[in-house]
């Protein structure tokens, strides 16, 4: 069984966003491999919202990393089911760069606390970047 945590949170990072996103995705490129994690990281410039996928043990060591991590704050957990298959198993952590378009999806999620539409949104970018 495999543990899963889908997140949103707010930005605190200013003009240099997208220096800060390119150093936190070359470390989750070698990071996520060497814990077995798989992912998706969506950023809006003003939310974050990610989902992980890995053993429990491992995930519980990336959440404690990301959850002290100055780059973001109000951090808001949407879902944390176990799952038998990987959803993006191709993805050490999918990222195609800032998407002002879907600050929306995220700050939906952020308000009305249900990740489903934010999943299903991440499914057709992964899709699309496939
Ligand atoms: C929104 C966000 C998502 C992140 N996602 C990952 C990730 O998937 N993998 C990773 O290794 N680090 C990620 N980081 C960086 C970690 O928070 C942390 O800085 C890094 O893993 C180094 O860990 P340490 O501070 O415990 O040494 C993320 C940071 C932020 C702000």
């Amino acid at each position: 069984m495999l543990a899963t945590w889908l997140y949103v949170s707010t930005s605190t990072l200013g003009q240099n966003a997208d220096d800060e996103i390119a150093s936190i995705w070359s470390i989750a490129r070698v990071r996520n491999p060497e814990l077995g994690l798989t992912g998706v990281l969506l950023f809006s410039g003003l939310h974050f919202a990610q989902f992980l996928e890995g053993s429990d043990a491992e995930l519980k060591r990336m959440k404690t990393s990301i959850c002290r991590d100055k780059r973001h704050t109000g951090l808001l957990t949407l879902q944390t089911h176990p799952t038998e298959q990987r959803r993006y198993a191709r993805w050490a952590l999918a990222y195609a760069g800032r998407a002002t378009a879907i600050d929306r999806v995220l700050s939906d999620a952020l308000r009305g606390h249900d990740g489903r539409e934010l999943l299903d949104y991440m499914d057709r970018f992964v899709a699309d970047i496939c």
